[in-house]
């Protein structure tokens, strides 16, 4: 098992380049399945576990995935032979759901079994399911699968109850080649699912309106490769920004897109870091004595749920009080306990997480209890005095890629080792 150590206490300085947006490459690679011809050249693709993960579901349905470098893809969905996504890398993670739209819209069938991720609380999937059955689809669940079926897939109507950035994604993917026209209401407005949507648009689907609450979807007869590129990761570069003001650093974070992180930056901004804006990169600085805010985590354009955790390491040594409440997942707090090991000061009550500030944290072995925790502990690490290791840190590198050499670059003291359990 590899666990990460740190050795903090060390400003970070320098730059650092963002890579493509994990939530946006884990839908894109499952829907390149619904093009019927042609192959599809994708590049800024994360190099993370996720990803390797579709690499290899995306060959047990019959693509060829042939990889150009460590960030580009080249994948020929033509030959796929089964619409049964039934394996273990399934199961393993969230987002091989999208196999069901992808399969449903180009085979009008589907069976992918239930999909795992994060433990961050109840993950529903009655919202995707309603809209395959809008769509026209029979779904049923049997043996840990979903199995949907459908003779013909006709355009419709669909008012989501909850604005969810999946059922979004995967019902948009199956209307793609629906007969007619398909109106999405309060979808998620997330730049990942514009990302879809645009990439949707470039195998020869006809979407309009993703980012605005409606999305319109007129069916085509079929999809076909393309090539595009994924854009920058959001949450990998709100991580970084809460990082330098954490370590009282100056770090520039270049390849990003400024409007993404606008809610980001407004938080910073308003605890006293000084954020600059450049075309395609932000520059985030430490200038003096930060005071506590309160963040209510929201859908897009509000502050993500997956910045929260890193954000509450950086709040933990800010003087004052700061609350935090988690209005999407119901547990997401489970790294407090390890933030109190480091000598935090929180106290959790329900969803919401009540921070005093204290003047700085210690070294201690923690667990990285899910993805964003475990970036949440990475950043503990790098402000505590003394020595911190990381354990079960196979959920960070579910979706950052070479977390270790990015923050090393930036003047971390920070290694992987392997250890005997
Ligand atoms: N929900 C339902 N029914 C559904 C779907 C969702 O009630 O059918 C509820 C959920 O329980 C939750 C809320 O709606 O309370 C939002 O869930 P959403 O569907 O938006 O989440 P998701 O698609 O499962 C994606 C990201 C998450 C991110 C959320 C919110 C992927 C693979 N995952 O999850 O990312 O937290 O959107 O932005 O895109 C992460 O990257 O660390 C991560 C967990």
């Amino acid at each position: 098992m590899e666990r990460l150590v740190i050795h903090g206490g060390r400003k970070l300085e320098g730059a650092v380049e963002i890579n493509g947006a994990k939530n946006a490459a884990v839908a894109i690679l499952p829907a390149v399945v619904a093009a019927s011809s042609g192959k599809c050249l994708i590049d800024n693709v994360p190099d993370i576990e996720d990803v390797h993960c579709l690499d290899r579901i995306l060959s047990s349905l019959g693509c060829e995935v042939k990889k150009i470098d460590n960030n580009t893809l080249e994948i020929d969905s033509t030959s796929v032979n089964t619409v049964n996504a039934c394996t273990e890398d399934v199961r393993r993670m969230r987002a091989s759901y999208y196999f069901i739209g992808a399969l449903l819209a180009r085979f009008k069938e589907a069976k992918v079994e239930l999909p795992g991720g994060c433990p961050i609380g109840v993950r529903p999937i009655d919202q995707h399911i309603k809209g395959f059955e809008a769509l026209g689809a029979d779904v049923v669940i049997e043996h840990g699968a979903v199995h949907v079926k459908a003779k013909q897939l006709k355009g419709a109507n669909i008012f989501f109850d909850v604005v969810s950035v999946g059922a979004t994604i995967n019902v948009m993917i199956a209307a793609t080649l629906a007969e007619g026209v398909t109106t999405l209401e309060n979808v998620a407005k997330e730049p990942h699912v514009v990302d879809v949507a645009n990439f949707l648009n470039s195998m020869g689907a006809n979407i309009k309106g993703a980012g605005t609450d409606v999305i319109r979807i007129t069916g085509v007869k079929k999809l076909t490769g393309c090539a595009y590129s994924v854009i920058p990761d959001q949450i990998e570069a709100g991580t970084f920004m809460i990082a330098a003001a954490a370590t009282r650093g100056d770090i520039t974070i270049k390849n990003v897109i400024p409007k993404h992180l606008e809610s980001i930056s407004a938080k910073l901004l308003e605890m006293g870091v000084e954020i600059i804006e450049g075309d395609d990169s932000v520059r985030v600085r430490y200038v003096g004595d930060l005071k506590g805010v309160n963040i209510k985590t929201m859908p897009y354009p509000g502050f993500p749920t997956d910045v929260q955790q890193p954000m509450s390491t950086l709040l933990s040594v800010v003087p004052g009080r700061s609350i935090i409440t988690e209005s999407i997942w119901e547990s997401r707090h489970k790294h407090i306990d390890e933030l109190k090991k480091m000598g935090a000061n929180i106290k959790v009550e329900g969803r919401v997480a009540i921070i005093d500030g204290v003047n700085s944290l210690s070294g201690a072995v923690v667990k990285a209890t899910d993805l964003r925790a475990g970036a949440a502990m990475v950043i503990a690490g790098l402000i505590a005095s003394g020595k911190t290791e990381i354990t079960s840190i196979e959920h960070i590198d579910r979706g950052y890629p070479h977390i270790e050499n990015k923050f090393r670059s930036l003047g971390a003291k920070i290694e992987r080792i392997t250890v005997e359990e």
